[in-house]
């Protein structure tokens, strides 16, 4: 892998922003949007609940003038999770809220009892039907709130319905992921009154209204990982751009360990790879700063090539080895037992038939092809394309033959 690259925006940044433009009445415009499926399916959602919106090119205009819907239906709706961060905004705006229940997925059960807890502390009420979830509130009300666990989405709708709560909120143990302080920095700019994100304590005091803002995106700080490890695995040489050094949490003092050259300013970073990846003893997946439980499966693709053994332990979620198989029909050896898993390294990757089964292990199994020899085919595609954009064109222009 050889070259620069502008990284594609978030989509986790993305996904909670469009959210919360509910929150206020007029257009938006929101630059360096990620035109991923996830993304479509979010919006199929605002246009059910009255917005109307509009791509140009990668900026995209949403007007809410019209929201007039409580009810979530979209067909995108039950196919994924952050459906469950219009819980906060719909009921913010318009104090009643219907969704499908979120789909859970492949990486494991995806509860939200976090997020209604922290919503009724708010005032809301909720009724669990077969198939939906609904919700109102007389008023929403500020409140001392205590997060059991830094849950990102649970963080986001609590902010969402918040925001235009009567009173002060103040959210303990709250998630401080990147996209935690991004969505509050929009919602700051759209006259929102918010304190100590990207802490464990997040103040916030209710607002009247909210208005309209223009926002750029930032660039999505998994893919970037994502490329980085498959640069490291191909003893290449990658710079990134617009990419906040910040979002990278420990990720570039991880690559320097497995033996990569990294310099990085505040906006961009560049890795070569001049040797065989060295292991890593023992790297345990947890909430920011510490290492993303996204990028878990692109470290282990790295480390399945790396010389001597590396150990991985997964405690975020439940069901996140699913790529080991696929790895070693590829000639990876590992073992992997519940949260844990050993990789033995010193593996020559060979081309072979394997299969997506969720989003980011589908990118890991591409970056494992690229140090494979041989031919990979990848099947699930539609898994990667939830979250990254482009990733052949990303790929080619990175000097990839895809
Ligand atoms: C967000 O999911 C991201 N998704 C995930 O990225 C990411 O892996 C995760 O945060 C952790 O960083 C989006 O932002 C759209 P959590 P979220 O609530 O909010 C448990 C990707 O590939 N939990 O922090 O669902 C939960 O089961 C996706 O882009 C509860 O028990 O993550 C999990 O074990 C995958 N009860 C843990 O907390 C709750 O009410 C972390 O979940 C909520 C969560």
């Amino acid at each position: 892998m050889q070259g620069e690259l502008l990284v594609q925006g978030s989509k986790n940044a993305a996904l909670p922003i469009l959210a919360a433009t509910l929150l206020g009445k007029g257009i938006f415009i929101l630059h360096h949007c990620p035109r991923i499926s996830d993304v479509e399916h979010m919006l199929e959602l605002l246009e059910d609940a009255g917005c109307r919106v509009r791509w140009e090119g990668h900026m995209l205009i949403v007007d809410t003038r019209e929201l007039c819907n409580y009810r979530v239906s979209g067909t995108g709706a039950g196919k994924m999770r952050s459906t469950v961060t219009l819980l906060g905004s719909i009921l913010g705006r318009m104090h009643q809220v219907e969704i499908p229940y979120p789909g859970g997925c492949t990486i494991g059960k995806r509860p939200i009892d976090l997020h209604l807890r922290g919503l009724e502390q708010l005032g809301a009420v909720f009724e669990h039907q077969e198939h939906t979830l609904s919700g109102k509130a007389q008023i929403l009300h500020g409140a001392q709130i205590y997060l059991d666990f830094p849950s990102v989405g649970a963080t986001e709708n609590v902010l969402l319905a918040a925001v235009l709560a009567e009173g002060t909120t103040v959210l303990h143990g709250a998630a401080m992921e990147p996209e935690i302080v991004e969505l509050a920095d929009f919602l700051r700019k759209m006259g929102a009154d918010v304190h100590g994100d990207g802490t464990p304590v997040i103040t916030i005091r209710g607002v009247k209204k909210l208005h309209a803002a223009e926002y750029i995106v930032p660039s999505d700080r998994i893919v970037a990982g994502t490329y980085l490890f498959g640069a490291v695995m191909t003893m290449g040489e990658v710079r990134l751009l617009h990419i906040p050094l910040s979002h990278l949490g420990k990720l570039p003092e991880l690559l320097e360990q497995m033996g990569a050259v990294v310099e990085a300013e505040e906006d961009w970073i560049y890795v070569r790879m001049d040797r065989q990846c060295r292991s890593i003893p023992y790297v345990v997946t947890a909430p920011f700063p510490g290492f993303p439980t996204d990028l878990q499966s692109a470290l282990m693709a790295a480390l399945s090539t790396a010389s001597g053994m590396s150990f991985i332990e997964e405690k975020i979620f439940e069901a996140r080895f699913q790529i080991v198989e696929e790895l070693r029909k590829m000639g990876a050896s590992i073992s992997s037992e519940e949260s844990f898993a050993l990789i033995d390294g010193d593996a020559r990757l060979h081309g072979a038939r394997v299969e997506a089964k969720e989003l980011r292990g589908g990118a890991a199994l591409i970056m494992a092809a690229l140090a494979a020899e041989g031919e990979t085919c990848i099947s699930g595609m539609e898994y990667v394309c939830r979250g990254y954009e482009n990733i052949n064109e990303d790929l080619k222009n990175l000097g990839i033959m895809v």
